[in-house]
């Protein structure tokens, strides 16, 4: 049995824990924290067209901080919170475990959250402490939520996660890492999450697939939360569709100045007409982005648009229309943060 770590119970996180617990080869700590009282009194109900129905299904274990969960080593430690920098980075909410870990640690971490260059300050801690922990990163295309005051998430329609393993950058000190290792990790968890039920897709160059998410979070999260609109209802008015469309070429050409060429020709200049045709135009779907500032909850920002913004600032690609987004979307991110205090 492998223990695993995860750390934000939500909506992610309990699809991607039920399904390691189904694989019979994991326990799984759940670090819960507004959530706690529910899930260890009365377990979660899932209702998954990927994992199937369950009611009152409780991981092997249920905390309530990083702090209590750190009493052992683990195979994996997953974050499936909100990537929120703004609020706390993710080395600063792993606090606990990292200060457990030794250059013999066979642990690894697992991003399991949208965004550009989330694994960047958890890397650069890594690296200060001399760890060769490796951080595996993953892309969840699916649609998943917690209803029901936290008791049930539901998660209709497909499910597929990318997962790679992240490489230090160049202007990073990667001395530490272990490709074999890493390797040897991420093979690891796509076997357990594959007998659990779901599709874990290793990929060779997960910041590809990462850009190709972002896509679609930079343009169409973005525009619908600013409008605080369903997707369908920008989608009819034409200079929306044609924002959306302008936006994503921003976002393509600082992704294609950032990633290795090979890479690069992976996102051809056809995947923005592609996306945007792949929508129902009667869709009402609300973005997690929209449905974050409808509950007054922090939104992904920094993760989702100010992670282009360094990555473009970096290789000198200019994204005006994008900047004008970002500086909206701060004033907003302001009073929630404000408001949270
Ligand atoms: N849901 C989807 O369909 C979907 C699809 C693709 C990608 N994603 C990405 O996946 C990530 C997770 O999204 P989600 O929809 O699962 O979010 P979610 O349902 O809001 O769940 C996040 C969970 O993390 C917990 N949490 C936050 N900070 C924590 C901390 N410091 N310590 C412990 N727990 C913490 C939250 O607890 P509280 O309730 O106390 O805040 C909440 O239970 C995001 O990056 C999102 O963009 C989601």
């Amino acid at each position: 049995m492998e223990d695993v770590c995860l750390v934000g119970f939500g909506a992610i996180g309990a699809i991607y824990a039920y399904a390691l617990d189904r694989s019979s080869k994991v326990r799984v700590t759940a670090v819960c924290r507004s959530n706690y009282s529910t899930i260890s009194e009365n377990g979660l109900e899932i209702i998954s067209d990927k994992v199937g129905r369950c009611s009152s299904w409780k991981p092997y274990r249920v905390v309530r901080a990083v702090e209590e969960a750190a009493d052992r080593t683990y195979s994996f430690i997953i974050c499936a919170m909100k990537c929120v920098p703004e609020i706390l980075s993710t080395p600063t909410i792993l606090g606990p475990i990292l200060s457990k870990l030794t250059p013999d640690s066979e642990t690894a971490f697992v991003l399991l959250q949208n965004g550009i260059g989330i694994e960047d300050d958890l890397q650069t801690y890594l690296n200060k402490k001399g760890l060769k922990t490796p951080i595996l990163s993953g892309c969840c295309w699916i649609d998943t939520t917690a209803v029901n005051g936290g008791k049930t998430v539901t998660q209709y329609g497909t499910e597929r996660l990318a997962l790679g393993y992240h490489v230090p950058s160049v202007h990073e000190d990667s001395s530490n890492f272990s490709e074999n290792l890493a390797k040897q990790k991420l093979d690891s968890l796509c076997n357990m999450l594959h007998s659990g039920g779901v599709t874990p897709e290793p990929v060779d160059d997960i910041d590809a697939a990462r850009w190709r998410k972002v896509l679609w979070n930079a343009s169409f999260s973005t525009i619908c939360t600013l409008s605080r609109s369903t997707v369908g209802d920008v989608l009819a008015v034409p200079s929306a569709k044609l924002a959306i469309a302008q936006v994503m070429a921003e976002v393509l050409s600082v992704a294609r100045a950032t990633l290795p060429e090979k890479a690069a020709a992976t996102l051809p200049d056809t995947v923005i007409k592609q996306i945007i045709d792949h929508e129902n135009p009667g869709s009402t779907f609300k973005p997690s982005m929209l449905v974050d500032l409808e509950h007054g909850r922090p939104m992904e920002v920094e993760a989702i648009v100010g992670g282009v913004l360094k990555r473009a600032s970096a290789v000198a690609v200019p994204t005006p229309r994008l900047d004008l987004i970002y500086a909206g979307l701060s004033v907003i991110q302001k009073g929630l943060l404000e408001h949270r205090q």
